[in-house]
């Protein structure tokens, strides 16, 4: 048996590696049809554009599959406040490199910039009220808990 399941974890290590490439081809892949929209070749941001949509379903048919066989990528967790903290702090680190870029947009008088940012971090702002607010629930909800068991 022990044979099996180091079988079924090669498996599943190996469905990580293609998930892995999978999100590293996505981004130069999407960046590259971009660029050949602002160079204006329709025919070729139309291919990249697609190759890069298909990219990111496929890494969710890899990523359903690995968690079907009982697989975890790396950074998951079963804890909801492990989760909620950790979407909290990357959001965090988002909004501090928006703010970053506002600032340095306002130096340089980059208005469009400035307000193309002020609208992303404000959707980032929101996300990390949203996550502060799931937070505090189950907080709340561990209180309950805890006090229906006293
Ligand atoms: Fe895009």
């Amino acid at each position: 048996m022990p044979d099996e399941t180091a079988k079924l974890q090669a498996v599943i290590d190996a469905l990580l590696k293609v998930k892995g490439l999978l999100v590293e081809a996505y981004e130069p892949i999407h960046s590259q049809e971009h660029l050949w929209e602002v160079l204006e070749y329709p025919g070729l941001e139309k291919w990249f554009d697609k190759l890069n949509r298909d990219l990111w379903c496929l890494h969710h048919r890899i990523l359903k599959r690995v968690f079907k066989l009982g697989g975890r990528p790396d950074g998951v967790t079963d804890d909801e406040s492990a989760a909620f903290n950790k979407a909290l702090s990357l959001l965090q680190g988002i909004h501090a490199a928006c703010q970053e870029v506002y600032d340095a947009a306002e130096e340089a008088d980059d208005y469009v910039t400035e307000g193309k940012l002020e609208d992303i971090q404000g959707d980032v702002e929101a996300w990390i009220v949203s996550a502060r607010a799931k937070l505090a629930q189950i907080e709340r909800l561990k209180e309950g808990f805890m006090e229906e068991q006293l």
